[in-house]
């Protein structure tokens, strides 16, 4: 049995209007398309959009007669870097081996530095200090330097990407101080746990 097709429709010839808008030269499958002007909400909103970048570019970029929002950043940077810096000055001045080798013996202090422990610190570092993720607070090997003060310089600014982050930026000033001196009295306690880390440090090095 044989199938015959149809021969193809001829598209019929539409011919111009004689008053609406002209016939374009293309056809798709037959499918003519009018010159059709744009309407004119679209049309304006396009050129008001093209006024606004011009005014906005000229306004911001050119003339700064405002602040961009990156302006603004960069000026609250400035403000934070330089108010940081002061803050560090201060705290250096006041934070030195001997001072904190003296709050290592003030119970009160070591008390209130215990109690910051428990709440942040034994997740990692166990609440005897013993180790686990964090190392061992207890024997005497030291990951990052050997004194005291590296002790509390770890604490604050942690150590990049690792689990220790920079407690510095958690804990209030006295909270740093006080976990601090509290760390430093666990040195030599030797509580069985994680296996020494770092560098053989004595009492505390030099
Ligand atoms: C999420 C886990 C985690 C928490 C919470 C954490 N630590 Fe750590 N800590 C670590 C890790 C991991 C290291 C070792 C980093 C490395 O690999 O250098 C470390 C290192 C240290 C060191 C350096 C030890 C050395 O041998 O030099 C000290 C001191 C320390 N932590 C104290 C603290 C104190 C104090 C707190 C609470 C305020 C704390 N850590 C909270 C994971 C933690």
């Amino acid at each position: 049995m044989s199938v015959t097709h149809a021969a193809p429709e001829s598209v019929p010839e539409r011919s111009e209007p004689a008053d609406g808008p002209p016939l374009m030269d293309h056809a798709y499958d037959g499918i003519r398309e009018y010159d059709n002007p744009l309407p004119g909400w679209w049309s304006l909103i396009f050129i008001v959009t093209i006024v606004f970048a011009v005014i906005y570019g000229v306004y911001f970029h050119v003339g700064h007669w405002a602040k961009t929002p990156d302006d603004k950043y960069q000026a609250q940077l400035a403000d934070w870097t330089e108010k940081k810096t002061i803050r560090d000055q201060a705290e250096a001045a006041r934070v030195d081996e001997a001072g904190l080798a003296r709050n290592a013996l003030d119970v009160k202090l070591v008390e209130h530095g215990a109690k910051v422990f428990a709440q942040k610190c034994v997740g990692c570092h166990k609440e005897d200090g013993r180790g686990e993720i964090g190392p061992n607070l207890t024997d005497r090997f030291q990951m990052h330097g050997a004194t005291r003060m590296d002790i509390y310089r770890t604490i604050r600014g942690g150590v990049p990407s690792t689990a220790m982050i920079a407690w510095g930026d958690q804990l209030a000033a006295d909270e740093l101080l006080d976990v601090a001196a509290f760390v430093i009295t666990l040195r030599g306690k030797n509580v069985p746990g994680k296996a020494p880390q770092g560098q053989a440090v004595g009492d505390f090095g030099p």
